[in-house]
């Protein structure tokens, strides 16, 4: 893993490196000054106390599943939140991995399809304060100071080792992901094809896509499809 005291983003790093790089190089820093989240947020972190890494992938075969990857990954993280002791993991879909419900970790999927995918993964590791959305951090929930930089290589190696599984034993991944499903059975309000509309979630597909129930029926959606999945209390 290619390490840096700040960059603007470790995305960004990737995009501008790419013809340089190898399949599976993976880039880090604890200080993003212009961390990127999805659908054209920002990613807030207090400097040097998250981790901010990103993961390039070339493998044509691998980049074709990008749609799984993200899930994969959610997977993955949440497993190593879960062999650090901390309970009540759970993915919201696409890919937030929410600890009691608050955001500890997110991930975002960039690339030129079919070329190469950068996964880019925050975490918040050491920040304890939050401005403006229900958030959490592994500080916070296991009082243990961690170095950024050894999650990051510790996930990095996971989030790996469960892309690399990705080709054998599709079946357990969808299965092992509604363990964890935050959405699952609960009402959801979403924007699809520029509506707004209610239906209820009902679990993933093994591309990947997510199930809803909408109208008495069920329809597919893609993460490039749908946007603004929230709850309904
Ligand atoms: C989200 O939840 O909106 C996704 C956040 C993704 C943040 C990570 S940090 C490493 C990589 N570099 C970025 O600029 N963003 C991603």
């Amino acid at each position: 893993m290619k390490g840096f005291k700040e960059l603007p983003s470790t995305s960004d790093y990737i995009k501008e490196h790419v013809n340089e790089l190898d399949n599976f190089d993976s880039v880090y820093t604890d200080t993003q000054t212009k961390g990127r989240g999805r659908t054209g947020h920002t990613w807030e972190s207090e400097p040097g106390k998250n981790a901010a890494f990103s993961i390039l992938i070339k493998d044509k075969d691998i980049v074709a599943k990008y749609n799984l990857i993200s899930i994969v990954t959610g997977i993955a993280v949440a497993a190593y939140l879960e062999n650090v002791g901390i309970d009540n993991v759970q993915l919201k879909w696409p890919n937030d991995v929410l600890v009691n419900g608050k955001k500890i970790c997110g991930i975002l999927l960039e690339g030129s399809i079919p070329n190469y995918l950068i996964v880019g993964i925050g975490i918040n590791v050491n920040q304890t304060k939050f401005e403006g959305f229900e958030a959490t951090s592994l500080k916070n929930i296991i009082e243990i100071k961690l170095q950024p930089s050894l999650v990051a290589v510790d996930v990095c190696n996971l989030v790996l080792d469960y892309i690399n599984q990705l080709g054998n034993d599709l079946g357990s991944f969808i299965d092992d992901y509604s363990n964890w499903d935050y959405l699952l059975n609960k009402e959801i309000s979403f924007t699809y094809k520029g509506e707004s509309l209610k239906g209820q979630a009902s679990g993933i597909n093994p591309d990947g896509s997510l199930r809803i129930k909408y109208n008495n029926e069920i329809i597919n959606v893609t993460s490039d499809e749908v946007s603004l999945v929230r709850t309904i209390k």
